[in-house]
Order: structure tokens, then C-alpha cells, then sequence
């Protein structure tokens, strides 16, 4: 039997997933995304072209491979629609037959975009720079067992009922945060009918799919969106996403046993960014943090926001490391640090002068850590686009290898480029 393997982020998203998930599916029948939504921004540059996906799976470019979204992740029907019509029209492809959307994903109705706008409002310097998308309010809803899911959305006759309920509840809370909006309800319900009739022939139950496929000895990527450490459980709460983007996330959001789950691979930046607020002890507020910005193109691909940038946080990614048990890590953007004399790497975290043992869970710990940093000697070249271990310079090999030993695990791929073929296969 082939094996099953979930390609997680390693930090705090945007490691490069995309990349790596199309590269890697090539050798899979079949791609499944676990939890997120459309927050999500998963760059695949295929030839040319860059595209940008939000909720479909990262292997909808390798033909045959089939494409999940599994019930864990929270569907915007106009999202998904407008990103099917965008490949369909860049494929010139049907994406029947070829996407599988589950029937137990929860929606994103509009009033959670409404909402979230609320409480990052009230929540003001404590806000949580989200990326607005209505994700978190989405989650809230389905823990709250009040949320409508795919499968409320194909039955016309009873969905526009359920809508008004929520409708009503959710005015009553924006008019407690004395928030100046409210939700229009009949807008709302003729659009999700219209929706649902579209999204109806791409609905299937895909855990009984996937079950089948894991029967019939087909192969299973499983694709994180997010990182670790915007994980609920265990990311830097609250500074984090609302699903559980980590490994452990892959069972539940895709309705199998995580017996099929047979091992991880990690993908991580050779640095660090982080999109939204939140500690982030590495972070570089000097020329440095420009600089990899600028070489890194370190904007969101969601919501275009310049990407906070930092040397690589050791401690950080050896605790996603255990946490999904990496069998292997995935390296991307080695060549944004060229232009590097000296990379500085953060080997251990102090707190009021002694070293923390552990990852902290609480955020204000986080935020006064000391990074301690050992500077590893840059290589001054430009890697772009290398393809062979062997045609990296030594310092560059160092620095990788001496990252592979502080995580205790091997290298899988080293990325030296957006592109399909700037890859070193290791
Ligand atoms: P994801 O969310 O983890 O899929 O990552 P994003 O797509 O949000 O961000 C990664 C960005 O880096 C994208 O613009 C990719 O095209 C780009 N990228 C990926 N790998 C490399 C690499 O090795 N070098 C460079 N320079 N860019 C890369
Ligand atoms: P990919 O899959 C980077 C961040 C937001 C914010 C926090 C919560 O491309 O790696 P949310 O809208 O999820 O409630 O926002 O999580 N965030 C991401 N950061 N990459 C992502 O996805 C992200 N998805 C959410 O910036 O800090
Ligand atoms: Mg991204």
C-alpha cells in the first residue's frame, strides 16, 4: 500500500505549502485540505503563472490527481466559486470530476465577516489582525452547534429559514458591541440558494471517498493551510487561526482514522514571517527585516499586507517539529538569504535570565523573550533556481544542515525558487 503524508507548515504560514503540495502530488492520486479556509494563500507558479489559491487543494495543476475539501475546512460559496471559475478559465479544465467539496464543511455566511470586523473593532491594540475572510466567527458558530453547513445549503426548501434564525442572533450581537451595521437577511438567503445549486454537483461525502480511496490502495497528501504555530490548540494563542492546522488536524478534518496517516513532512522558510499580530520573538525592525522583505516578496498572497520578517526561530520550529512529529522538512526561500554576510539563527530563548526549556504557551512570555542567536557565515551568491545539493556553496550547505541537526530531521527538499523545477531533491 502507497503510503498517506501531511505536508504541514512549520511556522506561522506562507512557508511556501503551495509549492511544495504541487510538486509533491505529482506521486499522489489524491489531495485533501483539512481545516482552514479561504484565509488561505498558496502560491503555485506553474510555467509562468503564478497562481494564487485560496481553498482548492495545491495539486489541482497534476492532472489526474483529485482534489478534496474536506468537512474541517469553513466554506465561503462565493469564494469557492469565483476561485473554480478563475483555474477552470486558466485550465481550460471542468473542475467536476476533478474537486470534491464535503457535505459537512460549516459556511461563511456574510454576518462573520460582519461580525469579525466587530470584535477586531472592540478589541482594538488587542485585535488580532485576521485576515478579515470570517473564519474565526465560521469556527465560533460550528463549536456553538448553531452553524449551517454544506449540507443545510442543497436543501432550498428549509435553508432560507435557517438563515433568518441566525440572522436574528447575529443583529442582536452587533447591537450589543453598538456596532453601525446590520445584517440584511433576504439578500443573503436568495444568494446561498443560487449557491448551493452551483456548489450541489461538486458535493460529496468525502470522508466516505477518501475511506474508499485508503481501501482501494490509492495514495493521500494531505494539505495543511496555515502553520503550527497558528494552530488553536497549540499556536501562539490567541494570536492564532481557528482550526487545528498541525498534523492532529488531519483525522478529524477529514473524517478518517489517523491509523492513514503515515507520516509528516514540515515545510519551513530558512526565516521567519509572520502576517497579523501576535509575539514573534525573531523579528528584525532594522534594514535587515526590509531586506528580507524585499528579497522574500514578503507581502500576504490573501490580503497583500507586508509580511513581518525575522531570522530563523529555532525554538519555535523544534517545538511544531514535535508536535507533528516531523519525518522530514521541506526548506524554502534559501536563496532570499544571499545577500547575507553573517545569518543570525535563534538557537534558544531567554527569560529573565535563564534559558526556557520549553515553548511558552502563554503570548506575554513570548513577547519578552530574549532570542539567543548564533551567527552562522552567509555565502554571498546567489542560489536562484539551483537544482543540485552539490552546486550549493558550502556555507549554504552549513547552514542547512547545521537547521536539519538543531531540528533532528533530514532535509527533504531544499526550494531555491517559486518556480516547479528551483528545487533541490534530496
Ligand atoms: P503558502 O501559504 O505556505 O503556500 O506560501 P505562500 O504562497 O503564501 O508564500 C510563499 C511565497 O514564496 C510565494 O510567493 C511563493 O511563490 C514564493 N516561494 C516559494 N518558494 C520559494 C523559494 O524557494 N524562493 C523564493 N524566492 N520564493 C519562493
Ligand atoms: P497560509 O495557508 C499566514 C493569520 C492571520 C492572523 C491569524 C488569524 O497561506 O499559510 P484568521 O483570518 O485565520 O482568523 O486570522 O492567522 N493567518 C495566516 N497567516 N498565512 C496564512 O495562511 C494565514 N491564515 C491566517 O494573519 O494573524
Ligand atoms: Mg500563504
Amino acid at each position: 500500500m502507497k503510503k498517506n503524508l501531511a505536508v504541514v507548515g512549520v511556522q506561522w504560514g506562507d512557508e511556501g505549502k503551495g509549492k511544495i503540495v504541487d510538486i509533491l502530488s505529482r506521486d499522489f492520486d489524491c489531495v485533501a485540505r483539512y481545516q482552514g479556509g479561504h484565509n488561505a494563500g498558496h502560491t503555485v507558479s506553474v510555467g509562468n503563472r503564478r497562481h494564487v489559491l485560496h481553498l482548492i487543494p495545491s495539486g489541482i495543476f497534476q492532472a489526474g490527481v483529485k482534489c478534496v475539501i474536506g468537512g474541517g475546512v469553513v466554506l465561503d460559496p462565493l469564494a469557492l466559486l469565483e476561485e473554480s471559475e478563475a483555474i477552470q478559465t486558466a485550465l481550460s479544465i471542468s473542475v467536476k470530476g476533478r474537486l470534491f467539496v464535503s457535505n459537512r464543511c460549516h459556511l461563511i455566511l456574510p454576518y462573520h465577516r460582519v461580525l469579525e470586523a466587530a470584535i477586531e473593532k472592540q478589541l482594538g491594540e488587542r485585535r488580532i489582525g485576521t485576515t478579515s475572510r470570517g473564519i474565526g466567527p465560521a469556527y465560533e458558530d460550528k463549536v456553538a452547534r448553531r452553524g449551517l453547513r454544506v449540507c443545510d445549503l442543497l436543501d432550498r426548501s428549509t435553508l432560507p429559514e435557517k438563515i433568518r434564525v441566525q440572522v436574528v442572533e447575529k443583529n442582536r450581537v452587533l447591537e450589543a458591541l453598538k456596532y453601525p451595521q446590520t445584517i440584511d437577511c433576504e439578500p443573503i438567503c436568495e444568494a446561498y440558494v443560487r449557491y448551493g445549486e452551483k456548489i450541489r454537483p461538486l458535493v460529496i461525502d468525502t470522508s466516505v471517498m477518501l475511506n474508499e480511496l485508503i481501501r482501494d490502495g490509492k495514495s493521500i497528501l494531505f494539505e495543511g493551510a496555515q502553520g503550527t504555530l497558528l494552530d488553536v490548540d497549540h499556536g501562539t494563542f490567541p494570536f492564532v487561526t481557528s482550526s487545528n492546522a498541525a498534523a492532529g488536524g488531519v483525522a478529524t478534518g477529514l473524517g478518517i482514522s489517523p491509523k492513514h496517516v503515515h507520516g509528516v513532512i514540515g515545510v519551513s522558510k530558512a526565516y521567519t514571517t509572520r502576517v497579523g499580530a501576535g509575539p514573534f520573538p525573531t523579528e528584525c525592525h532594522d534594514v535587515s527585516g526590509e531586506l528580507l522583505r524585499t528579497r522574500g516578496n514578503e507581502y500576504g498572497s490573501t490580503t497583500g499586507r507586508p509580511r513581518r520578517c525575522g531570522w530563523f526561530d529555532g525554538p519555535a520550529a523544534r517545538y511544531a517539529t514535535m508536535i507533528n512529529a516531523l519525518d522530514s522538512v521541506v526548506i524554502t526561500k534559501i536563496d532570499v538569504l544571499d545577500a547575507f554576510d553573517e545569518i543570525p539563527f535563534c538557537v534558544d530563548y531567554r527569560y529573565k535570565g535563564s534559558v526556557l526549556k520549553e515553548f511558552p504557551a502563554d503570548a506575554a512570555v513570548l513577547a519578552k523573550i530574549e532570542p539567543v542567536y548564533k551567527n552562522i557565515r552567509g555565502w554571498k551568491q546567489s542560489l536562484d533556481g539551483k537544482k543540485e545539493w552539490s552546486d550549493l556553496p558550502t556555507a549554504a550547505q552549513d547552514y542547512l544542515k547545521f537547521l536539519s541537526a538543531y531540528l533532528g530531521v533530514p532535509l527533504n527538499m531544499i526550494s531555491t525558487g517559486p518556480g516547479r523545477d528551483e528545487t533541490i531533491q534530496l
